[in-house]
């Protein structure tokens, strides 16, 4: 689905990726975990055409995504959640999924989409006409989801849905990504928690200032001997 091929990328003088690579298949959850300051975000700003490269390639189904611009990335199916979800607080629940179905391919399914999205989350249509603000930060991320799926996308990135959540619903917030992976999109979750990132994934990468230092099924990293000492200190 997409190949990332030894990008290279930072602020001016700052490095922040060092020769990533990395690919995700069609259909595939995939996880790339990693602290605070990682690069994390940058990479899914690059893939989604908000910050440049300096050097490396993107392949997206056979396509160039380097040489696209951001709109056209997304009406390729390429859909961002943004770290701290992107809602907009003062629209209503039903606006910002309204939001989600800018491009003109997807107006067309517009209701259809609507009603798979209140189908997958209940709450939002009870909600639907009360401001986006007013809803929990589980809620939120439920809402970001929802809106993103709008666009039916091919390749779904969440950058730390998990952020600020409480423990139990951060276990919920991860059932509902294993839900939408069922039906078929490829994934690509960033994230700080190691252990529930990984148990939705299917194949994982760790991230260390910019370099993979590991990659493997998710299984393999969840028992990895470096893995549990360096973030679960056992
Ligand atoms: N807009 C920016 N300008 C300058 N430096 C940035 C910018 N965004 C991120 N950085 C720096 O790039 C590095 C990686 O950041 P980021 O991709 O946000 O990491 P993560 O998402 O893994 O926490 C950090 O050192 C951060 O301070
Ligand atoms: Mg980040």
């Amino acid at each position: 689905m997409i190949k990332i091929d030894k990008i290279c990328a930072g602020y001016g003088d700052l490095k922040v990726l060092f020769d990533l690579s990395m690919h995700i298949d069609k259909g595939e959850v995939v996880s790339l975990v990693g602290s605070n300051g990682a690069g994390k975000t940058t990479l899914l700003r690059i893939i989604s055409g908000l910050e440049p490269v300096t050097s490396g390639s993107l392949t997206y189904m056979d396509i160039d995504l380097l040489k696209e611009k951001p709109e056209k990335r997304a009406d390729l199916g390429i859909a961002h959640i943004p770290q701290g979800r992107g809602i907009l607080g003062t629209l209503t629940i039903e606006e910002n999924l309204i939001l989600g179905a800018y491009s003109k391919k997807v107006r067309a399914n517009l209701d259809k989409n609507m009603k798979h999205a209140y189908e997958l989350f209940p709450i939002l249509e009870e909600r639907k006409y009360q401001l986006a603000g007013s809803l929990s930060g589980g809620q939120q991320q439920m809402l970001a989801i929802g809106r993103a799926l709008m666009m039916e996308p091919k390749l779904l990135m969440l950058d730390e849905p998990s952020l600020g959540l409480a423990p139990i619903v951060v276990e919920d917030m991860f059932r509902i990504i294993a839900d939408v992976a069922k039906s078929g999109m490829s994934i690509l979750i960033v994230e700080q928690n190691l252990v529930q990132a990984l148990s939705v994934a299917d194949r994982g990468y760790v991230l260390e200032t910019g370099n993979i230092v590991l990659e493997g099924s998710a299984k393999e990293l969840l028992e990895n001997e470096d893995i549990r000492a360096a973030y679960l200190g056992v």
